[in-house]
C-alpha cells in the first residue's frame, strides 16, 4: 500500500487534506506528524482514530531523531503543510516561524536527500509575492516578502529548490490563496469574525478594511494538493487561488448579514504593521492540470458560518482560558467574551454578560 506523510495533519487545511485523501484514494495509508502547538487540535482527527490506513506521531519538523524515523519506513507522498501559520503572531514573536516554517522544512528535505521519497510537496503561500498593486502574480514573479511568517515560508520555498536542483529531491511547491472553511483556528479573520459575531462582539478591522485577499475554499485547496502530487512537474511551482478577491470590509459586512447583526459590531482597529495591501494569483498553470476552485465564496462562506454557529464545542476553548491571552494582547478585552474578561473587570462586578444574538434571518444547512 503507498504510504503518504502529512505534516502538520491536526491543523487547519492539513485535517481537512487527510479527510480528503483517506476518502479518495483508498489504496493510501496516511502517517501525520504534528507538534500539537497551540493549532494542532487532535479532534479534527478524530474520526481516523482505529482506522487500520491512519496513524498520528506527535512529533517536530525540526527534530532530525523523528523525521528520519519516519521516512526510513518508506514514503511514497510528503505533504509539509506544518508551520506557524499566524502573520500577527510571527509580528510579535518570529523566532518559532524560523524554527518551524525553515528549519523544520530543511529537516524534511535533509530526510528526503538521504531517503528517497516519491514526491516531496511544500505547501507554501501566495505572500511570499507580497503585495500586488494591479495584475497577478506568475510563478516566476519576484519574492518580495512582507512579515516574518511570509519570510519565512519564502526561505523554505528557496530551500526547496535548491534541494530539487542541487540534490534531485523530486519537490513541487504550491502556493495557496487565503484559505477559509470548517475547523479554521479562530485567530484568521474569517474564523474569528464568525465567533465575535455570535458572541454579539465587535469585529476588529484592520486599518482602512480595504485590504484585498482572495478566498480559496479548503475543499479546493485540497483537491489542487491532489492534482498537483499526482500530475504536476518534479521542480514546479504551482499558484492555487480561489478567483474570489474581497475588500476585507465586504467579507466583515456579508458574515454580519448572514447572521442578521448590525454593521456597527465592525470596530476599525489600528492596521497590521506591513499589511499587504492586495495578493492575487495567475492559477493558469494548475488549471493546466485539469484542476479549477468549484466553491462559490459566497455559499462557502454561508456553510462556514453555518459549521461555527453549530460547532460551538470546538472553537470555544480556543478562545478562552489559557488560549485568550493571545486575543487580549492582540485585540484587549472589548473584543473578548465574559469569562475570558481580565480580572480587573470580573473583579469590579462590571464584566459585561456574554450576549449571544440571535440571527434575525436563519442560515440555511
Ligand atoms: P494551522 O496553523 O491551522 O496548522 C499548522 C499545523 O502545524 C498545526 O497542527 C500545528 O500543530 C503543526 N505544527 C506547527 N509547528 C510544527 C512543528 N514544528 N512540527 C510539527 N507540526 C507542527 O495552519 P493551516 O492554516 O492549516 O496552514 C497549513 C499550511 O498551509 C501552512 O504551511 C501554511 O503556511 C500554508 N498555507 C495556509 C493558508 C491559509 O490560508 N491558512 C494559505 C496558504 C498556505
Ligand atoms: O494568503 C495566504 C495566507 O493567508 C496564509 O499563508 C496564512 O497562513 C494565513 O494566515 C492567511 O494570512 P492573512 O494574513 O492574509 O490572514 P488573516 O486572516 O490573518 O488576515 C486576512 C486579512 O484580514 C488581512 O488583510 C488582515 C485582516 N484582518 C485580520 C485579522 C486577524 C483584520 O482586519 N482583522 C483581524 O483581526
Amino acid at each position: 500500500m503507498a504510504r503518504a506523510l502529512i505534516t502538520g495533519g491536526a491543523g487547519f487545511i492539513g485535517s481537512s487534506f487527510v479527510r480528503h485523501l483517506l476518502r479518495r484514494r483508498t489504496g493510501l495509508s496516511v502517517v501525520v506528524l504534528d507538534k500539537l502547538t497551540y493549532a494542532g487540535n487532535p479532534d479534527n482527527l478524530r474520526e481516523f482514530e482505529g482506522d487500520p490506513r491512519y496513524r498520528f506521531v506527535r512529533g517536530d519538523i525540526a527534530d532530525a531523531a523523528t523525521v528520519d524515523a519516519l521516512f526510513s519506513e518508506g514514503l511514497d507522498l510528503v505533504f509539509n503543510f506544518a508551520a506557524e501559520s499566524h502573520v500577527d503572531r510571527s509580528i510579535h514573536a518570529p523566532d518559532a516561524f524560523l524554527r518551524t516554517d525553515v528549519y523544520g522544512a530543511y529537516t524534511l528535505l535533509e530526510a528526503a536527500r538521504r531517503r528517497p521519497v516519491g514526491r516531496f510537496i511544500q505547501i507554501s503561500t501566495d505572500e511570499v509575492y507580497g503585495s500586488v498593486a494591479s495584475g497577478a502574480c506568475s510563478e516566476d514573479s519576484p519574492l518580495r516578502p512582507s512579515s516574518p511568517y511570509a519570510a519565512s515560508k519564502a526561505a523554505a520555498d528557496g530551500l526547496v529548490h535548491a534541494y530539487w536542483v542541487t540534490y534531485g529531491v523530486p519537490a513541487i511547491v504550491t502556493r495557496a490563496t487565503n484559505n477559509y472553511g470548517p475547523r479554521q483556528y479562530p485567530e484568521k479573520i474569517i474564523p474569528l469574525f464568525v465567533t465575535n459575531a455570535l458572541d454579539g462582539l465587535p469585529l476588529p478591522l484592520y486599518g482602512d478594511g480595504q485590504n484585498v485577499r482572495d478566498w480559496l475554499h479548503v475543499e479546493d485547496h485540497c483537491a489542487a494538493l491532489l492534482c498537483v502530487a499526482e500530475g504536476g512537474e518534479v521542480g514546479g511551482i504551482y499558484n492555487l487561488g480561489g478567483g474570489n478577491e474581497r475588500a476585507n470590509v465586504d467579507v466583515a459586512r456579508r458574515i454580519l448579514a448572514a447572521l442578521g447583526l448590525p454593521r456597527s459590531l465592525i470596530r476599525p482597529v489600528a492596521d497590521r504593521p506591513g499589511h499587504d495591501r492586495r495578493y492575487a494569483l495567475d492559477c493558469a498553470r494548475a488549471r493546466d492540470l485539469g484542476w479549477r476552485p468549484r466553491v462559490s465564496f459566497e455559499a462557502g462562506l454561508e456553510a462556514t458560518i453555518a459549521w461555527y454557529r453549530d460547532n460551538r464545542a470546538w472553537w470555544e476553548p480556543l478562545k478562552s482560558g489559557a488560549a485568550a491571552a493571545y486575543f487580549r494582547r492582540q485585540y484587549g478585552a472589548s473584543f473578548m467574551a465574559g469569562p475570558s474578561a481580565p480580572p480587573h473587570r470580573a473583579a469590579s462586578g462590571s464584566r459585561r454578560p456574554r450576549r449571544r444574538p440571535s440571527p434575525r434571518r436563519p442560515l440555511a444547512g
